[in-house]
């Protein structure tokens, strides 16, 4: 009986210690790359060991009542009955009320904090939750771009790109796809959270008012982070990145931003760009009626903004769930390929049509997607 006890404790101390094993994690609260990060993990440390200690105090006490006091051979007696104990109960009344009000200093102050506006020169970007990705647009005067008619914000999506270690003031919204609306009301406008963990806590997107998060990055790297709130059949694959450069790439990437999409040189490009621009053959739908790419006629707004697909620091593509460039450098075809030829085959509920694109179709737009630097 000693020894079956001995096994199974050993075997959950084994699956505590294999399941906090985790040697590439990117997406560690206990690793934070900003100062939201840091102060969240200042104040979550005491708090944690506040609560060990709560927890070892009753739990130990339970367990050494139950052992002390337990029923032994041969001890047939009813224990002395006692009721009520005022002191005890005063005490353990008071002990809690103290200590959460203890927590509660920091808690709150904290709170207050990290909800005050943001400092003058902080970097504004609005951050929209579609189903299933995300959208970033910067709205400050020194980021908009101009086509040639009015000028609009810089527009990505899936990869936030901000300069290391200045302050970033994000709004959050959650939109429908305009495309897929009927009788004008926008669908799928659902509750999403962004959560990047290394660099700032959940915020809730909620359909009908903005929130707020107000973060920075220590250092120039790459943050990968999620959706944190059931949002549909996708919301495990909501993924993004925030790439936070130093300031001479962030330089060179605004002024990249500000450029239209390249204009495609091959032959091969030019024939994507109008299979992307021009309503597909045999009345099988059009990519522009949700994407729209800067500089062209293209400008839908129900799904991703392509016009830089291809630059160094877009990594990833439909909700993060593809690297847009394979380790070495290529261009990632592969899944590229396998997404534009059946987007719910490989990401089952995607909102983009499977408009049975032939495969000299599919390359052609990947040549094009590709010249979108
Ligand atoms: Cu968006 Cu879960």
């Amino acid at each position: 009986m000693r020894k079956k006890a001995l096994w199974a404790l050993g075997l959950l101390v084994v699956a505590l210690v294999l399941a906090s094993c985790a040697p590439h994690a990117t997406q560690s609260t206990l690793k934070p790359a900003g100062p939201t990060a840091q102060e969240e993990k200042n104040l979550f440390i005491p708090v944690f060991w506040i609560a060990v200690g709560v927890f070892v105090l009753v739990e130990g006490g339970i367990v050494w009542i139950v052992i002390r006091y337990r029923h032994r051979k041969g001890q047939d007696r009813i224990p002395k009955q006692t009721h009520g104990n005022t002191r005890l109960e005063i005490g353990w009344t008071i002990a809690p009320a103290l200590l959460l009000a203890a927590v509660m200093v920091p808690t709150v102050s904290l709170i207050w904090k990290l909800a005050a506006p943001p400092p003058p020169g902080a970097l504004h970007i609005t951050v929209e939750g579609y189903q299933w990705w995300w959208g970033f647009q910067y709205t400050d005067a020194d980021m908009q771009v101009d086509y040639g008619s009015t000028p609009e914000p810089i527009t990505v999506a899936d990869v936030m790109v901000i300069p290391a270690g200045r302050t970033v003031y994000l709004s959050l919204s959650s939109e429908g796809g305009g495309a897929h609306s009927s009788n004008g009301i926008p669908d799928y406008v659902v509750i999403h959270s962004f959560w990047a963990p290394r660099l700032f806590g959940k915020q809730d997107v909620v359909p009908g008012r903005t929130n707020h998060i107000t973060f920075s990055a220590f250092a120039p790297g790459t943050f990968t982070g999620q959706c944190a709130e059931f949002c549909g059949l996708e919301h495990g694959r909501m993924k993004f990145r925030i790439v936070a450069l130093d300031q001479s790439d962030w330089n060179a990437w605004v002024a990249d931003q500000k450029q239209p999409g390249s204009s495609p040189t091959s032959a091969l490009a030019r024939q994507g760009e109008q299979i992307f621009l021009n309503p597909l053959s045999n009345d099988r739908g059009s990519c522009v009626a949700c994407h729209s790419v800067g500089g062209t006629a293209a400008s839908g707004t129900a799904a991703p903004n392509l016009t830089h697909f291809a630059n160094p620091n877009h990594q990833c593509f439909a909700g993060c769930n593809w690297d847009v460039f394979n380790p070495d450098g290529s261009p990632n075809t592969t899944d590229l390929a396998a997404w534009l030829h059946d987007p719910n085959a490989v990401k089952l509920g995607a909102k983009m049509p499977d408009y049975d694109l032939s495969q000299s179709e599919i390359n052609a737009l990947m040549a094009y997607l590709f010249s979108l630097k």
